[in-house]
């Protein structure tokens, strides 16, 4: 490790993100009794232009009158490059309430984004005499994003979690799919017989959030699957970035949110194996010895550290 220890993330579940337009209020008791452990009122690409001021006075209502349980709520305001976002934040902190957990920050470029933002919220706050400063969660979906990811995961202490966007990363990358997430048909690799198999086009900017993310004790997040009649398409995408290290993804219809806790709990095998993975490094250790065999495979110290993770993420989604 380096002289630079790794922060933890904010210790809570964040398997689910289920999305849903400001401009439908009747969706938000539903979304509030559902399994989702986030959820993300949107003003931002959901809601058409001339239903922008509805949709915030319908969130602000909302935060204080729906009971929200124990859920984590968030609202995405609009982005930085619209006449929108000021007012979105003004409003919000100004008449949310304390049930304003979050703010999404959408299209992050640069560190300087959040900043501006922080700034808005910092004052609003300290005008209304808040006590629990509101946190951040961004979503990297553009190519200044991808660039400057790691900036942007070290930018503020209220910084919490951050998603890929795929369908505005996909358009800002010049990217030649209309696809949201999943398999891209043109993304291809040919084996010797011919035979095609599809890589992950997402992978890179993947691997960049969850290194920037666990750098700076940041929840990594996956974003949207666009077509949720594809359940095994979902399951896929989910299982990819759950491997690469990512806690969670967003639902954008009821249906996903049952797959996303799916793939981000861990199951019971992968419980018991961790568990006996501890166990047997336990003897080893007590024998003096650093490495051990568990069912013909090396398990060494590292070892113990993978285990953790799964342990960890159990124990703290049943508590
Ligand atoms: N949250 C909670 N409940 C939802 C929901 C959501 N996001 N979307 C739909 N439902 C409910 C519907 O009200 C309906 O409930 P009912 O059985 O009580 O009538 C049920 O789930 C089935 O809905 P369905 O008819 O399949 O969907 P729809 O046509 O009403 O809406 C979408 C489909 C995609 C437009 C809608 O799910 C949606 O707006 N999703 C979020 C989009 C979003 O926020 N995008 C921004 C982030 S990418
Ligand atoms: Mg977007």
């Amino acid at each position: 490790m380096s002289f630079k220890v790794q922060p933890a993330p904010p210790a809570r579940p964040n398997r689910c993100q289920l999305f849903g337009p400001g401009s439908r209020p009747a969706l938000f008791a539903k979304m509030a009794a559902s399994d989702a452990d986030v959820i993300n009122l949107d003003l931002e690409d959901s809601v058409a232009p001339a239903d922008k001021a509805e949709a915030r006075a319908n969130v602000i209502t909302a935060l204080k009158e729906v009971d929200w349980g124990r859920k984590r709520v968030s609202v995405r305001i609009n982005g930085l490059d619209t006449p929108y976002w000021y007012r979105d934040v003004v409003d919000l902190v100004e008449q949310g309430g304390a049930r304003l957990d979050q703010i999404m920050i959408p299209k992050v470029g640069c560190a300087g984004d959040l900043y501006a933002v922080d700034a808005l919220v910092s004052a609003a706050e300290t005008a209304v005499g808040r006590e629990t400063p509101i946190a951040f969660e961004v979503i990297i979906e553009t190519a200044a994003g991808f660039a400057h990811v790691e900036e942007i995961a070290a930018a503020s202490p209220r910084l919490e979690a951050m998603s890929l966007g795929a369908a505005d990363f996909a358009a800002s990358m010049g990217m030649a799919t209309t696809g949201i997430g999943g398999t891209q048909e043109g993304y291809y690799m040919l084996d010797p017989e011919g035979a095609r198999h599809f890589a992950d086009p997402w992978h890179g900017v993947t691997a960049a959030i969850v290194a920037a993310c666990r750098t700076h004790g940041i929840l990594p997040v996956d974003g949207p699957f666009g077509d949720f009649s594809d359940t095994e398409g979902f399951r896929a995408q989910a299982r990819r970035s759950a491997t690469l290290g990512m806690v969670g993804k967003w639902a954008i219809h009821p249906s996903q949110i049952a797959l996303a806790n799916e793939v981000f709990t861990p199951s019971e095998a992968q419980l018991t194996e961790a568990r006996e993975i501890l166990a047997a490094m336990a003897e080893a250790e007590a024998a003096g010895q650093g490495a051990a065999v568990y069912k013909g495979r090396l398990v060494d110290l590292a070892s113990i550290r993978q285990a953790r993770v799964i342990v960890t993420q159990a124990e703290m989604i049943a508590s």
